[in-house]
């Protein structure tokens, strides 16, 4: 299928959600598909810093890390071209971001199930119950300032084409 592109004023499209819920999959996929780029803002900062995210969050601390996200958003917002970016789940917390918000959502233990079997070690996964209430909190904040809530149970390339046709109908 041919990138089909959005319309102009769809020029940040920020996939935003807890962790493990298929941000960067859905987010590559989705860029492909509208022919925009796409960036992993975990990954730009890891790149930046030579080192992982888990050893930034050990070596450097937690507030340090929220501080390059920021810096990140604000060179981002400079961007003039489209781009689709996938978010870290604690990203959209610490700053307000302007463009389409697309909440990739999950239920608790779908998510959990999956960041089991994750090989990408996650800092602020310590127990269940910690990751329990983190959800709690944070899921009203990501569902009140998304544009669109789209469940996230389905194969990435699926959800991504269903969220190209919902881009395609937004005013
Ligand atoms: C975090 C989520 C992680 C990463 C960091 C902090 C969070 O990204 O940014 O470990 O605060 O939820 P993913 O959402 O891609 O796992």
């Amino acid at each position: 299928m041919p990138p089909m592109p959005a319309p102009l004023s769809l020029n940040k499209i920020w996939l935003i959600g807890f962790m493990g819920c298929g941000k960067s999959t859905v987010g590559a996929h989705l860029a492909k598909a509208l022919g925009y780029k796409f960036l992993d803002t975990d990954l730009q900062i890891a790149t930046q810093e030579g080192l992982s995210v888990e050893r930034i969050f050990k070596e450097k601390g937690e507030k340090y890390f929220r501080h390059l996200e920021k810096d990140l958003v604000a060179c981002l917002n400079q961007v003039p071209s489209p781009l689709v970016i996938a978010t870290g789940g604690g990203l959209p917390l610490q700053v307000r971001l302007k463009g389409t918000l697309i909440y990739l959502h999950l239920d608790f233990e779908g998510l959990y199930a999956r960041l089991l079997n994750d090989s990408n070690p996650r800092p602020l996964f310590k127990d269940k119950e910690s990751l329990h209430a983190l959800y709690q909190q944070r899921a009203p904040l990501y569902e009140g300032m998304a544009t669109f809530k789209l469940e996230a149970s389905s194969a990435p390339q699926e959800l991504a084409l269903q969220l190209v046709t919902l881009l395609a109908q937004k005013p």
